[in-house]
């Protein structure tokens, strides 16, 4: 496989779905603009969904999108395996009641074989246990042999976040090689080992969920799409886990620079290089996007990962107030797609700087108490 930055995967990606008609749209806010059912946008298709529901008229029908996006089920556990994070960049292709499966389907065979020249043994796909019509597509359109394609139940194949718009989905799965996997027998896609990862999710969008989760017909389906840019990139790097893709490690490596630290040498010093190199890059987009560190909804959220990546940074041994600096990488990373982080750098450090300096007061003077 040939090696490619996580930037231009990216551009790799967007460019394609322009070539397929699509328009091009800069990653929204983090802030949800109209969906009360969502603290931070948390997928591409978050701050789409009027368009998907008809409430909101698209600017064109078909559209690509790279979103900024958080989540934050478990903040405690973030960092502690290499898998999670809290931030992470998601490639879409929408189409709002314009093309469904046949395309969508046929179009990301289309990357993964063509552009991202994916070997064919190493591609596999699933899809909801009882979608026919996608068995039909991956089957008879694009001729995978049945042992490529898995059934899976609802908690797999079946696509919603909170309230709107849903639908059940095909993933498209890429095996890693077997020193990723778990040794089992039945180690297969669908296994939750490092070995088969899931990259691509194609939701075909056919519902709607409202408030007491009744599912309504939408008036005309739609795609929805939604691949982890980190996760690709690792895949096309042949990085051992997102913290090793190109932009991240560069985050990374400073971390470990700043400390006198070496990532890979002790687990208790790796969760805390990790914790910090993933809670800084939410840190960074969620300022520039507005938010300030508060004790309540969103503020609440950003206080508490940069307080967390302020003491991993005590844990590792870092003495001097050090965030800020580590923004400073982020942004120098990210700032040729996300031009309002160069637009507000100074802002942006001297949110954190300020916030890393209040902490650290609050924890000098619980200490003279004690
Ligand atoms: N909404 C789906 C996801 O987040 C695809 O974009 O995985």
């Amino acid at each position: 496989m040939k090696y490619m930055g996580l930037n231009e995967v990216r551009e790799k990606y967007l460019s394609f779905f322009e070539s397929k008609d699509h328009l091009r749209m800069h990653s929204f806010s983090l802030i949800p603009q109209v969906d009360k059912s969502l603290l931070l946008i948390n997928s591409g298709m978050a701050p789409l969904k009027p368009y998907f529901t008809g409430q909101e008229t698209p600017p064109k029908k078909r559209v690509t999108t790279c979103q900024k996006c958080i989540r934050t089920p478990d903040i405690d556990n973030a960092g502690k395996t290499a898998r999670h994070g809290t931030f992470f960049e998601m490639l879409g292709n929408f189409s709002f009641g314009d093309y469904f499966k046949k395309e969508a389907i046929t179009w990301g065979w289309e990357f993964m074989t063509k552009v991202m020249e994916i070997p064919y043994e190493k591609l596999y796909v699933s899809i909801y246990e009882n979608d026919d019509e996608a068995h039909e597509l991956w089957h008879n359109m694009i001729g995978l042999p049945e042992e490529k394609i898995f059934r899976l139940g609802k908690e797999d194949n079946f696509w919603e976040i909170g309230t709107g718009p849903c639908g059940p989905c095909s993933e498209i799965y890429i095996d890693r090689g077997e020193q990723y996997g778990c040794g089992k027998a039945t180690c297969t896609v669908g296994c939750d080992c490092d070995r088969y990862i899931e990259v691509w999710n194609l939701v075909f969008t056919q519902f709607n969920r409202d408030e007491e989760s009744n599912y309504t017909p939408l008036d005309f389906p739609n795609i929805d799409t939604g691949m982890g840019l980190e996760r690709m990139a690792m895949v096309m790097q042949e990085a051992a886990s997102i913290f090793e893709v190109d932009t991240v490690k560069s985050v990374l490596d400073y971390v470990c620079a700043l400390s006198g630290k070496q990532y890979g040498t002790d687990e208790k010093t790796d969760i805390s290089i990790r914790v910090i190199t993933d809670h800084i890059r939410s840190v960074v987009f969620m300022v520039c996007d507005g938010i300030i560190p508060s004790n309540e909804g969103r503020g609440y959220v950003l206080r508490r990962l940069l307080r967390r990546a302020a003491r991993h940074g005590k844990l590792l041994g870092i003495e001097q107030i050090f965030l800020a600096h580590v923004a400073e990488k982020v942004i120098n990373q990210s700032s040729d797609e996300y031009a309002e982080l160069n637009e507000k750098r100074d802002y942006i450090l001297r949110i954190i700087k300020s916030e890393e300096e209040k902490f650290n007061e609050t924890i000098n003077q619980g200490l003279g108490k004690l």
